[in-house]
């Protein structure tokens, strides 16, 4: 049986698809902070299968007990958190008491219930600015705000952890910039209010929910000038949580990521095409925050765990439209 905490997220429930795919048997840990309880429907619609359901605080330690105690949980697929950088700026003792304590009650009680299997979602945050590019899972790491700092610091409670007690295996994946959604139509990424993040805010532009994309800089030393990222479908990250499950032994870090730089104008180019929409758009000056350009060397996930992404740009912009426009 395999936990996923945070399944009912936008990351978490694509990869409960890919996992009930693989036949794996699969219950979920979700205080609906960030979610909502008819993502469960959604996902039996997809899978056919019903799946366990937890409202549950990971931070409630004898509820998480109660849980280990009626289940028996082999690995646990943790992506449970608080993820917007902005409000961790505002609100850092939220971010820190909600990410950190999850996690170590999370693995208090795993250790008490001998569970040794965890995967953590991970980010290229944690790269800070890179020195060179693609970004290798060797890099130095840095944060520059308390979000990026949490992932950091339980990075660094799992290698303690690791270096404690071995019979731990543990993967921490480092997700580059997820986009998209499953091709039903039924999951995919819908923020309240206004998104922080590119392709959410396209897709509000498109839909006519707000007026003009503020590209923020034109004047990076990238391509065209706008800031380079490397998106990935999250139906191919979801895949690399299979992967590095069939594959955990140990402590492992990988990136994962397409390997490849898509500027913001591109971005929004491939979105109208595909979509045979047009998106208003003015240049902006510069996020404070931002780098200029980040990809991932996805060669480590490759080797070791067969993992390469296959969706395309167009892919992403197509279904990450398709899902809001399905669910207006
Ligand atoms: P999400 O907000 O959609 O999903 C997180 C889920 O965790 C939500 O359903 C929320 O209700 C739940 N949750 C939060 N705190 C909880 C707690 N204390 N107890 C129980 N449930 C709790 O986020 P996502 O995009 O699916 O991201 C999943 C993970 O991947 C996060 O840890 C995030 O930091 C990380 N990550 C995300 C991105 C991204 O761009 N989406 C990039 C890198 C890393
Ligand atoms: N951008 C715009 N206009 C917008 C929003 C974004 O031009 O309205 C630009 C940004 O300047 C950047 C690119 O689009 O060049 C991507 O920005 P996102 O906010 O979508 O993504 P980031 O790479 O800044 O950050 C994301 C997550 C972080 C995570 C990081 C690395 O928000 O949590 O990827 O995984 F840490």
């Amino acid at each position: 049986m395999i936990l996923v905490t945070g399944g009912l997220g936008y990351i978490g429930s694509h990869t409960i698809i890919e996992l009930i795919k693989n036949n794996y048997e699969v219950l979920v840990v979700d205080n609906l902070s960030n979610s909502k309880r008819e993502v469960i429907d959604k996902l039996k619609k997809i899978t056919g299968k019903e799946i366990p359901l937890y409202i549950s605080d990971l931070c409630d330690k004898k509820a998480l007990r109660q849980i280990f105690q009626d289940n028996k949980i082999d690995s646990v697929i943790h992506f449970a958190g608080f993820k917007a950088v902005g409000e961790s700026v505002e609100k850092p003792l939220m971010y820190y008491r909600n990410n950190i304590d999850s996690t170590l009650t999370l693995l208090e009680v795993m250790e008490e219930f001998n569970c040794f299997n965890m995967i953590f979602s991970s980010s290229a945050t944690v790269y800070g600015s890179p020195k060179s590019l693609p970004i290798k899972e060797d890099f130095p790491l840095s944060t520059t705000n308390p979000y990026g700092s949490t992932k950091l610091f339980i990075e660094q409670i799992l290698k303690d952890l690791y270096v404690s007690n071995n019979k731990f295996n543990i993967t921490i994946l480092r997700y580059f910039n997820p986009i998209g959604a499953d091709e039903s139509g039924l999951l995919g990424e819908d923020p309240r209010g206004i998104p922080n993040n590119l392709m959410p805010y396209i897709v509000k532009v498109a839909t006519g929910e707000l007026e003009t994309l503020s590209i923020f800089g034109d004047d990076y030393d990238t391509c065209d000038g706008t800031g380079v990222r490397d998106y990935i479908h999250v139906t191919d990250l979801a895949r690399g949580h299979v992967l590095s499950l069939k594959n955990q032994h140990g402590l492992r870090i990988y990136n994962l990521g397409t390997g490849h730089g898509t500027s913001v104008l591109e971005l929004v180019n491939t979105f109208e095409k595909v979509n045979n929409v047009k998106i208003n758009k003015k240049i902006a000056p510069r996020r404070a925050g931002d780098i200029a350009e980040c990809f991932a060397s996805c060669d480590k996930a490759f080797k070791e765990l067969g993992f390469k992404a296959e969706k395309t740009i167009e892919d992403m912009c197509r279904d990450s439209y398709n899902y809001v426009k399905n669910n207006k």
